[in-house]
């Protein structure tokens, strides 16, 4: 947060908004599912790839702003199993952009001890995406300072049962099959974030009101935030801003809420044997 502060020139609209954020309640793990980029090029006539490669400009910002508010983790959506269904030449496209911003972003993640993750069926990308991943993790898996995980051939479901099929696997090698009990805590430290805290915030833009296959299990109590911006035009400000709606939230995981809204010292409130008196309807 500190470091965001630094970045910007006070009075300026992005300092404004970061000034009214509480530095103790930014999100330790922010999710983003990156919609929009092909209806962004429509609205130009262009192809859908120009949507693409101007949302790679939105990523470079948003992964900036992550580190300097000083966040544990950022996962971005940016290729599902069912994406698949697309057009050969848009995947295609989708690729060679992946290849282009790896090896432009490395210097800034070695520069900002980032760490690189894949998360997703890598094996069925083509080969030369797996090596400019692998290259990448490998470069980046000593730093610490962000983890931003890259969802690529991912699907929650997929993740669920990679998840499942690996704890099978271990208890066989093990040979406690017969006594294998699985548990919240099992399943976690199966999946590909295994080890990071769940994401606190998904934010999804284009306005589309759903988790497309994202992150099923991690989101069970993120706080979500759907922003009618278009992936390539979500800037600093529009980060900010989510963050801020965040902050707002009352995240009560099942329980109540901090103010209690009941007051017990009130002649109205009732002990639990007096409410069940009262006639039902
Ligand atoms: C999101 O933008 C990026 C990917 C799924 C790769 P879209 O390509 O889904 O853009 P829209 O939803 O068609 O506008
Ligand atoms: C979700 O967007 C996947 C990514 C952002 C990578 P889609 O555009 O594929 O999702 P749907 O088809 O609208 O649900
Ligand atoms: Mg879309």
């Amino acid at each position: 947060m500190k470091d965001l502060l630094q970045a910007l020139t006070p009075g300026e609209r992005d300092w404004r908004l970061a000034t009214q954020l509480d530095p103790k309640r930014i999100p330790a793990h922010i999710a983003i599912i990156m919609d929009g980029n092909g209806r962004w090029a429509k609205q130009r006539n262009y192809h859908r790839i120009f949507g693409h490669k101007a949302g790679i400009a939105a990523v470079r910002i948003a992964v900036e702003t992550s580190v300097q508010l000083g966040l544990e983790a950022l996962t971005l959506y940016a290729f599902s199993v069912e994406n698949w269904k697309r057009p050969r030449h848009e995947i295609e496209g989708l690729w060679l952009l992946l290849k282009y911003y790896l090896q432009r972003e490395l210097s800034t993640f070695m520069a900002n001890d980032i760490q690189l993750v894949a998360i997703g069926r890598q094996e069925s990308l083509p080969s030369t995406v797996q090596a400019e991943l692998q290259a990448v993790m490998d470069k980046t898996a000593g730093n610490r300072g962000m983890r931003l995980n890259l969802a690529i051939n991912y699907g929650g479901r997929t993740e669920l049962i990679d998840a499942m099929n690996s704890i099978l696997e271990n208890a066989r090698l093990e040979g406690n099959l017969d006594s294998l009990e699985i548990t919240e805590d099992s399943v976690s430290s199966h999946l590909y974030t295994a080890g990071l805290k769940d994401p606190d915030l998904l934010i999804r833009t284009s306005g589309e009101m759903r988790v497309s296959n994202f992150l099923l299990w991690q989101i069970a109590y993120a706080e979500l935030y759907v922003t009618e911006t278009l992936w390539p035009d979500f800037n600093r400000t529009h980060l900010l801003e989510a963050i801020f709606d965040f902050q707002n939230r009352d995240r009560r995981f099942g329980g109540l809420t901090r103010t209690p809204l009941v007051n017990t010292d009130s002649p109205a409130f009732m002990l639990e044997e007096e409410m069940l008196e009262l006639p039902l309807a």
